[in-house]
Protein backbone atom coordinates (compact mmCIF):
# COMPACT_ATOMS: atom_id res chain seq x y z
CA UNK A 1 0.00 0.00 0.00
CA UNK A 2 2.16 2.78 -1.56
CA UNK A 3 1.10 6.23 -2.80
CA UNK A 4 -1.25 9.06 -2.30
CA UNK A 5 -4.51 8.82 -0.01
CA UNK A 6 -7.01 11.43 0.45
CA UNK A 7 -9.08 11.52 3.76
CA UNK A 8 -12.09 12.98 4.73
CA UNK A 9 -12.27 11.99 8.08
CA UNK A 10 -10.42 10.60 11.32
CA UNK A 11 -12.87 7.34 10.23
CA UNK A 12 -11.17 7.36 7.05
CA UNK A 13 -7.50 7.83 8.45
CA UNK A 14 -8.08 5.15 10.78
CA UNK A 15 -9.30 2.57 7.80
CA UNK A 16 -6.35 3.66 6.04
CA UNK A 17 -3.94 2.94 9.33
CA UNK A 18 -5.54 -0.24 9.00
CA UNK A 19 -5.32 -1.09 5.74
CA UNK A 20 -1.42 0.10 5.54
CA UNK A 21 -1.12 -2.81 9.01
CA UNK A 22 -1.29 -5.69 6.56
CA UNK A 23 1.42 -5.27 4.90
CA UNK A 24 3.81 -5.10 8.09
CA UNK A 25 5.32 -8.64 9.06
CA UNK A 26 7.69 -7.57 11.83
CA UNK A 27 10.52 -5.65 12.14
CA UNK A 28 9.51 -2.57 10.20
CA UNK A 29 10.62 0.84 11.29
CA UNK A 30 7.78 3.48 10.13
CA UNK A 31 8.20 7.05 10.26
CA UNK A 32 4.98 9.53 10.26
CA UNK A 33 6.51 13.89 9.49
CA UNK A 34 3.76 16.23 9.43
CA UNK A 35 2.87 19.50 11.05
CA UNK A 36 1.09 18.95 14.14
CA UNK A 37 -2.33 17.60 13.93
CA UNK A 38 -1.90 16.37 10.26
CA UNK A 39 -3.02 13.08 11.65
CA UNK A 40 -0.20 10.87 12.58
CA UNK A 41 -1.53 9.59 15.41
CA UNK A 42 -4.52 8.52 14.30
CA UNK A 43 -2.69 6.97 11.43
CA UNK A 44 -1.12 5.18 14.15
CA UNK A 45 -4.07 4.05 15.68
CA UNK A 46 -5.87 2.53 12.71
CA UNK A 47 -2.46 0.28 11.71
CA UNK A 48 -3.05 -0.75 16.50
CA UNK A 49 -6.18 -1.86 15.42
CA UNK A 50 -5.50 -3.40 12.08
CA UNK A 51 -2.63 -5.57 13.96
CA UNK A 52 -5.54 -6.60 16.44
CA UNK A 53 -4.79 -4.14 19.27
CA UNK A 54 -7.52 -2.91 21.32
CA UNK A 55 -5.04 -0.79 23.74
CA UNK A 56 -5.75 3.03 23.92
CA UNK A 57 -3.58 4.66 21.61
CA UNK A 58 -2.39 8.70 22.63
CA UNK A 59 0.06 10.94 21.69
CA UNK A 60 3.35 9.73 23.11
CA UNK A 61 4.64 13.41 23.25
CA UNK A 62 5.42 13.68 26.91
CA UNK A 63 6.47 9.51 27.62
CA UNK A 64 8.37 9.52 24.16
CA UNK A 65 7.86 5.74 23.79
CA UNK A 66 4.05 3.95 23.84
CA UNK A 67 3.85 0.73 23.72
CA UNK A 68 0.87 -1.45 22.77
CA UNK A 69 0.05 -4.97 22.29
CA UNK A 70 -1.63 -6.25 18.97
CA UNK A 71 -0.81 -9.32 17.15
CA UNK A 72 2.55 -7.97 16.95
CA UNK A 73 4.05 -5.35 19.80
CA UNK A 74 3.39 -2.04 18.28
CA UNK A 75 5.63 0.79 19.76
CA UNK A 76 5.09 4.10 19.14
CA UNK A 77 7.56 7.27 19.69
CA UNK A 78 7.43 10.84 19.09
CA UNK A 79 10.59 12.58 18.85
CA UNK A 80 9.16 16.28 19.32
CA UNK A 81 10.33 16.86 22.66
CA UNK A 82 13.96 15.94 22.24
CA UNK A 83 15.96 18.48 22.27
CA UNK A 84 19.57 17.16 20.94
CA UNK A 85 20.52 14.04 18.76
CA UNK A 86 22.68 13.31 21.81
CA UNK A 87 19.64 12.03 24.23
CA UNK A 88 18.57 9.20 20.71
CA UNK A 89 21.17 6.38 22.15
CA UNK A 90 19.31 6.12 25.22
CA UNK A 91 16.23 5.95 23.72
CA UNK A 92 17.23 2.67 22.37
CA UNK A 93 15.28 2.92 19.32
CA UNK A 94 17.47 0.68 17.03
CA UNK A 95 16.63 -2.15 19.61
CA UNK A 96 12.96 -2.09 19.70
CA UNK A 97 11.83 -3.72 15.82
CA UNK A 98 11.91 -7.21 16.20
CA UNK A 99 10.59 -9.87 13.95
CA UNK A 100 7.46 -9.44 15.63
CA UNK A 101 7.06 -6.29 16.68
CA UNK A 102 6.96 -2.90 14.90
CA UNK A 103 8.13 0.76 15.65
CA UNK A 104 6.22 4.18 14.93
CA UNK A 105 8.16 7.41 14.89
CA UNK A 106 6.54 10.85 15.16
CA UNK A 107 9.35 13.81 14.25
CA UNK A 108 11.53 11.24 13.19
CA UNK A 109 14.00 13.72 11.35
CA UNK A 110 16.15 14.49 14.68
CA UNK A 111 17.01 10.69 14.15
CA UNK A 112 17.42 10.04 10.38
CA UNK A 113 21.00 9.87 11.06
CA UNK A 114 21.13 7.06 12.92
CA UNK A 115 18.01 4.80 12.10
CA UNK A 116 16.66 3.52 8.99
CA UNK A 117 13.02 3.78 8.04
CA UNK A 118 11.36 1.04 5.93
CA UNK A 119 8.99 2.85 5.38
CA UNK A 120 7.68 7.22 5.10
CA UNK A 121 4.41 8.34 5.86
CA UNK A 122 3.84 11.86 4.84
CA UNK A 123 0.92 13.47 6.42
CA UNK A 124 -0.51 16.86 5.45
CA UNK A 125 -3.46 19.04 6.54
CA UNK A 126 -5.20 20.19 3.39
CA UNK A 127 -8.56 21.27 5.00
CA UNK A 128 -10.40 21.73 7.91
CA UNK A 129 -11.25 17.24 7.93
CA UNK A 130 -9.18 16.56 5.17
CA UNK A 131 -5.88 15.18 5.17
CA UNK A 132 -3.43 14.07 2.58
CA UNK A 133 -1.53 10.70 2.94
CA UNK A 134 1.73 9.96 1.12
CA UNK A 135 3.20 6.61 1.98
CA UNK A 136 6.10 5.62 0.54
CA UNK A 137 9.14 2.98 0.69
CA UNK A 138 12.60 2.88 1.57
CA UNK A 139 14.84 0.23 -0.33
N1 LIG B 1 -9.28 13.33 8.02
C1 LIG B 1 -8.71 13.34 9.26
N2 LIG B 1 -7.76 12.44 9.55
C2 LIG B 1 -7.15 12.46 10.76
N3 LIG B 1 -7.44 13.33 11.74
C3 LIG B 1 -8.38 14.24 11.49
C4 LIG B 1 -9.07 14.29 10.25
N4 LIG B 1 -9.96 15.31 10.28
C5 LIG B 1 -9.83 15.87 11.48
N5 LIG B 1 -8.91 15.24 12.22
C6 LIG B 1 -8.49 15.63 13.57
O1 LIG B 1 -7.15 16.12 13.49
C7 LIG B 1 -6.42 15.74 14.63
C8 LIG B 1 -5.21 14.92 14.26
O2 LIG B 1 -4.49 14.73 15.42
P1 LIG B 1 -3.24 13.80 15.55
O3 LIG B 1 -3.00 13.67 17.01
O4 LIG B 1 -3.40 12.54 14.77
O5 LIG B 1 -2.09 14.67 14.87
P2 LIG B 1 -0.53 14.44 14.87
O6 LIG B 1 -0.09 14.58 13.46
O7 LIG B 1 -0.20 13.19 15.58
O8 LIG B 1 -0.01 15.71 15.69
P3 LIG B 1 1.24 15.86 16.69
O9 LIG B 1 2.43 16.27 15.87
O10 LIG B 1 0.79 16.95 17.62
O11 LIG B 1 1.46 14.56 17.40
C9 LIG B 1 -7.38 14.96 15.53
O12 LIG B 1 -7.93 15.84 16.48
C10 LIG B 1 -8.44 14.49 14.55
O13 LIG B 1 -9.72 14.32 15.15
MG1 LIG C 1 0.88 12.73 17.28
Amino acid sequence: MLGTYISESEKETLALGESFAAQLHGGEIVALRGELGSGKTVFVKGVCRGLGSTDVVSSPTFVLINEYNGNRKIYHADLYRLETEAQLPALGLEELPSPDAVLFIEWPDIASKTLRYRFLVQCEQTGNMTRKFHIEERK
